[in-house]
């Protein structure tokens, strides 16, 4: 797996920042890592990776997904970077769980879940893509689809599955504006890839499993962030055409929509 360009979108906590770290350690590591975050006093874990990383040269951007005008300056320092190189790989990592179940969930708590979780990710997608369509057409020799041409790989959740909704998670992972919001990502990226499919830009959405973050939980997620991320580059660096607009577990298992 080559990959030149990289932005992960919410990297500076949680699995946002084990995909750079494990991405800085590659045995070839990206040439560009842009990094996002929104609050410039969280950046010491990002900015020791930073620091211990050789070969790869960090561009640290400020970006909350759901102001427009910051993904638009995002785009421009991107653009500034590449060039016609262009962007390889776009992680749409960058997320929010807020709890309230149902019959309490407010129209804020649904909101904030649909601009960070759905609206977000599509918005980058779409500043970003033609960066990622000129990394498509340079590596377009390669043939086929997958992440050293141009990919988006799309931090989902089983959580947004609605052919298990109820039926697989315990109450409290029946978060109703996550799972909504996860379920609308789905088909935000459903849409986009059918709309790129002879682009050559690869877009896959993956849940990395229940993982000790923040969000995840220390105390009762069963995956450390160092294992969930190596499966999901592992997996990452398999997929091909076949695999476009799918949603899948982060070993590659197809899962249903
Ligand atoms: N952990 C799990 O078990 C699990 C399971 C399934 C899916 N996922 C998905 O994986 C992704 C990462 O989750 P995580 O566990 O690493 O969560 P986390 O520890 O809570 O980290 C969330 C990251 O997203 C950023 N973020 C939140 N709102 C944002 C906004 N409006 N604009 C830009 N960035 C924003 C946060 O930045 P700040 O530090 O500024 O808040 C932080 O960097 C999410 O999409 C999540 O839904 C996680």
């Amino acid at each position: 797996m080559k990959i030149e360009s990289v932005m992960v979108t919410g990297a500076n906590r949680g699995i946002g920042l084990e995909f750079v770290r494990q991405l800085s350690q590659l045995s070839d590591p990206p040439r560009y890592i842009f990094a996002t975050y929104r609050n410039a006093d969280c950046l010491q874990d990002l900015k020791e990776i930073e620091e211990s990383s050789t070969q790869s040269k960090f561009i640290l951007i400020k970006m909350d997904v759901t102001r427009p005008e910051e993904i638009e300056a995002a785009k421009t320092i991107v653009e500034d970077a590449v060039g016609e190189r262009g962007l390889n790989l776009l992680i749409n990592n960058a997320g929010v769980a807020k709890m309230e179940m149902f019959p309490n969930v407010t129209p804020e708590n649904l909101e904030l879940h649909y601009k960070v979780n759905t609206e977000g990710p599509l918005l980058v997608l779409q500043a970003m893509l033609p960066s990622l369509e000129r990394a498509a057409e340079l590596h377009a020799g390669t043939g086929g689809m997958g992440v050293s041409r141009a990919a988006v790989l799309n931090m989902t959740s089983m959580a947004g599955s609605i052919t298990n909704a109820g039926f697989v998670f315990t109450e409290d992972l029946a978060v109703p504006s996550y799972k909504i919001s996860k379920a609308a990502l789905n088909m935000a990226m459903r849409v986009a890839a059918a709309k790129v499919k002879d682009k050559g830009i690869l877009i896959v959405m993956m849940c990395p499993g229940w993982v000790k973050t923040d969000m995840g939980g220390r105390e009762r997620a069963v995956l450390e962030p160092e294992e969930s991320i190596a499966d999901m580059l592992k997996t990452l660096s398999t997929l091909n055409e076949s695999h476009h607009g799918t949603y899948m577990d982060r070993l590659g298992t197809p899962y249903p929509f």
